[in-house]
């Protein structure tokens, strides 16, 4: 083979190696897009549903058992919870292991560190995505512990009652600070992770639709972030009581 032949092959073998990186790089994006869109979806319904704190505790109560009795007959009781179980685990799944793939990604193709890093135009949310959005998943396992999977009373009461053990939970201070700085966590990703799924889907190539995708963002933060934020703090100063 002549030397000029050798340097093509090399030359072609790099750039084809080169296509497929960017097209799994954008397929990654692609699902990470995707698995937030679902998560913004379910923590807008959650957050909505969880404002039923305000009617009281018979109204939340026959919320919570209507979220286990909902497609009843056609499906067994919780069998919608289920399916939304099976859809946010999967979610979760795609989501993280997206994120991590990028993330080796990224730091492969810079393996030496900006020995100035400024961050003169990157907004506070979007350097805070993956310490953010570990500070969630943790924030995510306590929470289903807490509610879900082992319902604990942190002031020692009962537990079998959703409502009561709601309020018992967001009248211990220290657990009501935990969520909010959760959803001051929650709120910052959002922000970012809106614009950032809008701009994978294509929807900010113009000067006018950047500018929706950032306002989208805020508007997803502030409403999600916010509304969850209202019943741990209403519930904290006396409002929602048992
Ligand atoms: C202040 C914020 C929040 C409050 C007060 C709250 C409250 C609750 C409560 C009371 C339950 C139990 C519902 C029941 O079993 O009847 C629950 C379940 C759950 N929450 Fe939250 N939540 C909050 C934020 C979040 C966030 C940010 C996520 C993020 C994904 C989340 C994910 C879930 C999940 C996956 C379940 C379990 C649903 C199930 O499978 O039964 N929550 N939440």
């Amino acid at each position: 083979m002549s030397p000029r032949v050798s340097c093509c092959a090399v030359a072609t073998t790099e750039l084809v190696k080169g296509v497929r990186t960017t097209r799994s790089t954008i397929a990654l994006k692609l699902l990470m897009a995707i698995s937030g869109i679902v998560f913004i979806l379910f923590v807008l319904v959650h957050m909505y549903g969880n404002l039923k704190a305000f009617s009281g505790h018979d109204a939340y109560n026959e919320y919570a058992e209507h979220i286990r009795t909902v497609g009843t007959p056609i499906l067994p009781r919780t069998g919608a919870l289920w399916v939304l179980r099976v859809v946010l685990i999967v979610s979760l799944v795609a989501h993280v292991a997206s994120a991590a793939a990028l993330w080796k990604r990224a730091n492969r193709a810079r393996p030496v560190n900006y020995q100035v890093k400024r961050n003169l135009s990157s907004s506070l949310s979007s350097r805070t995505m993956r310490w953010g959005g570990l500070t969630l998943l943790v924030f995510i396992i306590w929470h289903l512990i807490n509610f879900t999977i082992g319902k604990v009373n942190v002031s020692g009461g009962a537990t079998n009652d959703p409502y009561n053990l709601l309020v018992d939970s967001f009248d211990t201070w220290w657990l009501t600070v935990i969520y909010l700085v959760a959803m001051l966590a929650l709120g910052l990703h959002l922000h970012h992770g809106t614009f950032s799924s809008l701009q994978t889907l294509g929807y900010t190539n113009t000067a006018s639709s950047r500018q929706r995708a950032r306002v989208a963002g805020w508007v997803v933060a502030i409403v999600i972030a916010g509304g969850f934020s209202l019943v741990p703090l209403f519930t904290l100063f006396g409002v929602i009581t048992k």
